[in-house]
């Protein structure tokens, strides 16, 4: 593991799942988290305590980011209470597949996700970018996250939905490495079918595919999302920029081949 010590961490989006792990791991390493949560608080705080117990600091933020000014304050409030941050996750999405979200439109879904995952991503990356550029922070890094099958495209209103606003988080990403080049790093994690919220609850039909369409055949883990996370924002990947790396035990090519044959 690398040694994070001093470095200042936000992890958006770590409440539960795999920003929690994200904010879990890059505590254990020794830097001070900020932990995000959109509407659960309690969430956000059973992580702060999980650090407090590994010996780190961290502090709780709520803010719901469908909300356009509250993202600039968030970034502002993050910033505020360390005096500046260092590495810089977008890892908040909207859950659309579990929950009440479940019965919204496949319009409704769509905007969601377009205003949690896509605007907000940009908004956040944008506003920080430009705050660790000025400030001249040493080593800074953004992490977005995006998803393995989005350039690919899957059938379905899931495949549609994820497949346009994970490529838009994609692209975006691109251009801001070149933008905030070379005092800023920005990178994305790609994560293939991983067991959160969504997987934990998954019919038999959907698991098995999720097994099957890894070379590893199994589903990923957010430790697995979080060591990549981790590596992306650490010196050890210093001279990578402008990259998306796939986290999913190398997409299994040959059984999405058969399964749209
Ligand atoms: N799981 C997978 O297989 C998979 C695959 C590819 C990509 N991803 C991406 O990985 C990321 C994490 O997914 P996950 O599976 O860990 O999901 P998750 O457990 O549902 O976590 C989602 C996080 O986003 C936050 N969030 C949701 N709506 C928000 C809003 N309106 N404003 C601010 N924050 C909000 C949630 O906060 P609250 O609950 O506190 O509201 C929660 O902390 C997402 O971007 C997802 O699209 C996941």
């Amino acid at each position: 593991m690398p040694d994070l010590t001093g470095k200042i961490a936000v992890v958006t989006g770590s409440s539960s799942g795999i920003g929690r792990a994200i904010a879990l791991r890059l505590a254990a390493s020794g830097a001070k988290v900020v932990v995000h949560a959109g509407r659960n608080q309690a969430g956000a705080d059973s992580v702060c305590d999980e650090i407090l117990r590994l010996g780190g600091e961290s502090q709780a933020l709520v803010c719901d980011f469908r909300d356009r000014d509250a993202r600039l304050r968030f970034v502002a409030a993050a910033w505020e209470i360390w005096g500046g941050v260092d590495y810089w996750v977008n890892n908040a999405g909207a859950d659309v597949l579990t929950g009440a979200n479940r019965e919204l439109t496949f319009s409704e879904k769509l905007q969601l996700l377009w205003q949690v995952d896509v605007e907000a991503t940009i908004e956040l990356s944008r506003e920080i970018g430009r705050r660790l550029r000025d400030s001249q922070r040493d080593a800074a890094a953004i992490v977005n996250i995006g998803w393995d099958q989005s350039e690919r495209g899957m059938e379905g209103d899931s495949g549609e939905m994820f497949a346009t606003t994970k490529s838009a988080i994609t692209a975006f990403s691109r251009s801001l490495a070149r933008t905030l080049a070379p005092q800023v790093r920005v990178n994305v994690v790609a994560p293939g079918w991983i067991k959160t919220s969504w997987g934990e609850t998954a019919s038999e039909i959907w698991s098995q595919r999720a097994i099957a369409e890894s070379l590893l055949q199994r589903w990923g883990t957010p430790a697995d999302i979080a060591a990549a996370v981790e590596f992306l924002v650490s010196p050890d990947s210093a001279f990578i920029t402008g990259h998306v790396l796939p986290v999913n035990g190398g997409l299994n090519h040959a059984h999405l081949q058969q399964r749209t044959e």
